[in-house]
């Protein structure tokens, strides 16, 4: 996909602040760290547009990027962040929650898990819940560069099975510090939001 234009066009906390209009939205969850906020500058080619840092935590607004006038990628604050307080991760959960189960125009969710590691509980009630849901077509695997090629096809099957992930169900991986896995990643994003 050719990006032409991207911005970022809300920080929501509520429903009232999400855009108006019949957009289709493709959103990103994952655990805290996992590379949301990286993986959508990556996949936009800008470096900064989504905040991004070594501590979890980062983002803590629903944020809704517009690419092309045409559909928006939606970065979600991450979840299994035990340091924050429990008054905040519950209103957090909430207001995930209220997002993914409310929006009309939410096309797919794709779930990031690190391809490092096996997908954790949490991961596992996400997938789940997506899945419950009609989403969940998509699963991408964050930090690419992290693992040697040699290894990929190993870790890519234990998030599968892990995940239970249905065989029509497809993964993606990516490198944010490398830029690889853009071109794949598009590909199969592509055409959730091609009308
Ligand atoms: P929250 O907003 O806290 O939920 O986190 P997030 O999922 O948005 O993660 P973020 O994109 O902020 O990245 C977390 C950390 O992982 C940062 O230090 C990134 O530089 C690092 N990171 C993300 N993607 C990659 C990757 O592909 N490779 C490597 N090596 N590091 C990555
Ligand atoms: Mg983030």
């Amino acid at each position: 996909m050719k990006i032409k234009t991207a911005e970022i066009v809300m920080s929501a906390v509520k429903p009232e602040q999400y855009p108006e209009g019949d957009l289709p939205e493709i959103a990103m969850v994952g655990r805290s760290n996992v590379g949301k906020s990286s993986a959508i500058n990556t996949l936009l080619g800008r470096k900064k547009l989504a905040r991004v840092s070594s501590s979890p935590g980062k983002t803590r607004t629903i944020n809704f990027y517009l690419i092309n006038n045409a559909f928006y990628l939606v970065d979600l604050p991450g979840y299994g962040y035990a340091k924050t307080s429990k008054p905040e991760r519950a209103a957090w959960g909430k207001m995930i929650e209220t997002y993914l189960s409310t929006r009309e125009n939410l096309q797919e969710v794709i779930q990031l898990v690190d391809i490092r590691h096996n997908p954790s509980q949490d991961d596992q009630l996400m997938y789940n819940w997506l899945k419950h849901f009609g989403y969940g077509s998509l699963v991408l695997a964050t930090k690419l560069d992290k693992i040697k090629r040699s290894q990929y096809q190993k870790h890519i099957k234990n998030i599968r099975e892990i995940l239970e992930m249905p065989p029509e169900s497809k993964v993606m991986a990516l490198s944010a510090l490398k830029k690889t896995g853009v071109e794949d990643a598009w590909e199969k994003m592509g055409s959730l939001v091609e009308r």
